[in-house]
């Protein structure tokens, strides 16, 4: 799928902020700092539409972004960033879990793992929630530059052993790196695929 346009919509504190639409989202949400706003910058050819940072907890609001006036991605706060307050904490907590139950054009979630780490404790925690709560999701493994190719396989492997422990099949994932733009089109057909089948 080609990106045509990408256009900064509004970042909202709570999800009765986000845009009234009923065009199809794609959320990404994470850890803090496994690269969700880089991704949708690499995916959209823009470099600074998402902000990025090396510093966590850089995204604090939803954040949507109109792709083609067709679609929106949407990039929301990281979890788990531990130098938060434990009632900041909680806040971040409270508004991903609202979006994701009540917004009704959410056509997928994509969950972000950073591909070097092992399988964490609250990521398969969370996947299994979005499951009893029958919220598609796709995984996405990010920064697959900072390993060699059979690293990355073998990565991927291994996460894949942790999920069946719980899921009977693992789940649809794609490999990426916001560095060298691997894995952009296999996401960006996903969104196309994923964006007719709702048309239907
Ligand atoms: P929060 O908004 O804080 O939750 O973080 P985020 O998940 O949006 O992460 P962000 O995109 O801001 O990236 C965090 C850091 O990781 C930045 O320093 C990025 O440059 C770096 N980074 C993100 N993606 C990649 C990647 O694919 N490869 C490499 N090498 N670095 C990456
Ligand atoms: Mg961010």
């Amino acid at each position: 799928m080609l990106i045509k346009t990408a256009k900064f919509v509004i970042s909202a504190t709570d999800y009765k902020k986000c845009p009234k639409s009923q065009l199809p989202e794609y959320a990404f949400i994470g850890r803090s700092n496994v690269g969700k706003s880089s991704l949708i910058n690499m995916l959209t050819n823009h470099s600074h539409l998402a902000k990025t940072s090396g510093k966590p907890g850089k995204t604090i609001t939803i954040n949507h972004f109109l792709i083609n006036e067709n679609w929106y991605l949407v990039d929301l706060p990281g979890y788990g960033y531990a130098k938060a307050s434990k009632t900041r904490k909680i806040e971040i907590a409270g508004i991903i879990e609202q979006y994701l139950q009540l917004r009704e054009n959410l056509a997928c979630v994509f969950v972000l793992i950073d591909i070097r780490h092992e399988a964490l404790f609250n990521d398969l925690q969370f996947m299994e929630w979005l499951g009893e709560q029958e919220i598609p999701f796709v995984i996405i493994f990010t920064k697959a530059d900072k390993l060699s190719a059979n690293q990355v396989a073998a990565a991927v492997e291994k996460y894949k052993i942790a999920m069946l422990e719980t899921w009977e099949t693992m789940p649809q994932h794609f490999v990426t790196s916001a560095e060298t733009k691997l894995g952009k089109e296999d996401v960006l057909n996903f969104i196309g695929e994923t964006n007719t089948s709702l048309k239907k």
